[in-house]
């Protein structure tokens, strides 16, 4: 009898991890769900925060976008006509320039008049090489008709004056007699250019002057002074916030200034390793780098509520905006490049960083109207890469492409209940996702699966609209989590049709392959 028990106990031992093993095989994984509230639309979604940042920055202008009139690469007016047609139809909003850096170094009269007699500088921040200054105001002001996009220019606080900033504005904005509007027509402009978004100084903490937020708070009163609106100009004046977490800056230059700003900026890089000395791969990486990668950037949030909650404090009407006008991911440069010129690739690691930043960014559309990934072309987390005559679009470019379903629409409220994406014993929600909802009454949806091998089931209870048809289903993945576009193959990582998903009345089902976003609209 007692042998009969213990071989029972035994089977019993060893069955029960076999019946959990077949279980688990079996078992549905947790829901997805989101419920979606279409009857109760919210801020705006500001087609700004899709805006792009353009600084003379290695091949980012020179190469990249300007390759002069001469050139054999096609070009219009100097710019090239393969990257002004991707731009174009990326439907930019902003493009925000000189820099950066570069901008606190740059004197606005060294980019006028005759190309050929244009002083040289060198770009002491990015490489050391020389600036020819061959792109100037007129040439970037045309470059924003060719991409039919509005300039964000970058005023110079920490080596210029506040005279050279006045002078600037009116040269481009005054369209009455004087001697420097004048000028800018003998340059060949007669109209005034309008100018709207006008930057008082870049990270002034840092590169920018490396200022104390006091004294930056003064300057920024001082030269917000004579920035002048000019013949009907309204400039949106933009002052220089803080990267990351240092709250305090944010909180001092509002309280000392915040009645002479429209916005304060916030800069965030995500760095694969989180260390500036290592910041990790673009290229040829596993999971452990795609699943810190994207962990990091979901910091955005963080930082995004917690310096709207000190601008809170001061400003609890939302008068002033928050412009996060540089973000993206900054990895190592790619070998053999030279350091200065934050050159690397873009995988689809990159893209679902940029799907999940856009996405905490319209979900904080009630505060922040002005967004610019670093950078628009062959610069840190670009939206095309170029190598001669050849162009290829990035992963990223075509999230951004998707996304612009959102401009200018009103976000829903979107209550998500997601499953978490575990990776040694660190965990991230698996789903991320914007509902909007456009004039024409349309849902848009675009939802990540982060999750780097499952494929995710999400379901969508969209209430208050009456729905009956899909269209624009389209999905953005790649075979690896380190996926990129070469110029061998520039359409490894691009758009194809999404058709796994059902409608049934209200009710959305999706089948999110790993690593992927997808958008489709909803009518
Ligand atoms: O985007 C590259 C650099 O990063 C910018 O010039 C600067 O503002 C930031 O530190």
């Amino acid at each position: 009898m007692s042998s009969l028990i213990s071989t029972l106990g035994m089977r019993k031992l060893l069955l029960t991890p076999l019946i959990i093993l077949l279980l688990g095989c079996f078992t549905v994984t947790a829901q997805n769900s989101m419920v979606i509230t279409a009857d109760q639309p919210q801020s705006t979604i500001s087609e700004h925060i899709y805006g792009q940042f353009s600084e003379h920055l290695g091949t980012g202008m020179y190469g990249g976008l300007w390759v002069g009139e001469d050139s054999e690469i096609p070009n219009t007016d100097g710019f090239r006509n393969d990257v002004i047609k991707a731009l174009k139809e990326l439907q930019v909003p902003n493009l925000r320039w000189p820099g950066g850096c570069f901008a606190d170094e740059y004197n606005w009269r060294d980019g006028i008049g005759p190309r050929d007699e244009r002083p040289v500088r060198i770009n002491t921040h990015w490489g050391m090489v020389e600036e020819k200054n061959q792109v100037g105001t007129h040439e970037f002001m045309r470059l924003t008709e060719l991409i039919d996009t509005e300039p964000y220019i970058s005023a110079n606080v920490g080596s210029g004056t506040p005279r050279e900033m006045a002078n600037w504005i009116e040269y481009m904005t005054f369209d009455g007699n004087s001697t420097l509007a004048n000028l800018r027509r003998e340059n060949g402009q007669e109209e005034a250019w309008e100018v709207k978004f006008w930057g008082i100084g870049n990270e002034s903490w840092g590169c920018g002057g490396n200022m104390q937020p006091d004294y930056y708070a003064d300057l920024f009163r001082r030269y917000a002074t004579f920035a002048k609106d000019y013949s009907g100009n309204e400039l949106y004046k933009i002052a220089s916030g803080f990267s990351n977490e240092n709250y305090g800056w944010t909180e001092t230059v509002v309280e000392e200034a915040g009645a002479h700003m429209d916005a304060i900026s916030l800069h965030y890089y995500t760095l694969p390793t989180g260390d500036w000395g290592n910041k990790g791969p673009s290229k040829d990486f596993g999971e452990d780098m795609y699943f810190s990668t994207l962990k990091r950037g979901l910091r955005m949030d963080e930082f995004v509520t917690q310096h709207s909650n000190r601008l809170d404090k001061f400003d609890p009407e939302k008068r002033i905006t928050l412009a996060v006008d540089e973000w993206g991911v900054w990895t190592d440069p790619l070998e053999g490049t030279n350091p200065g010129f934050l050159q690397q690739q873009n995988s689809i690691r990159d893209a679902l960083v940029a799907s999940t930043t856009l996405d905490i960014l319209n979900k904080h559309s009630d505060r922040v109207r002005i967004g610019n990934i670093a950078q628009t072309v062959n610069v840190l987390q670009a939206m095309v890469l170029t190598d001669g005559e050849q162009m290829l679009k990035t992963p990223t470019y075509h999230v951004f492409d998707f996304y612009t379903v959102h401009h200018n629409t009103k976000l829903l409220p979107l209550h998500l209940d997601a499953e978490q994406y575990e990776y040694e014993g660190e965990n991230i929600p698996s789903i991320s996702a914007t509902a909007s909802k456009s004039d024409d009454g349309t849902v848009n949806l675009t939802v990540t699966n982060l999750h780097a091998s499952e494929t995710k089931e999400v379901t969508a209870d969209i209430r208050g609209v009456d729905l009956s048809s899909v269209s624009n289903a389209r999905l953005l993945t790649g075979d690896a989590v380190d996926a990129i576009n070469t110029f061998d193959n520039p359409d490894n990582v691009s758009p194809t049709d999404f058709n796994d998903y059902t409608l049934d009345g209200n009710n959305l089902t999706l089948r999110i392959p790993s690593k992927s976003v997808i958008v489709l609209r909803i009518n």
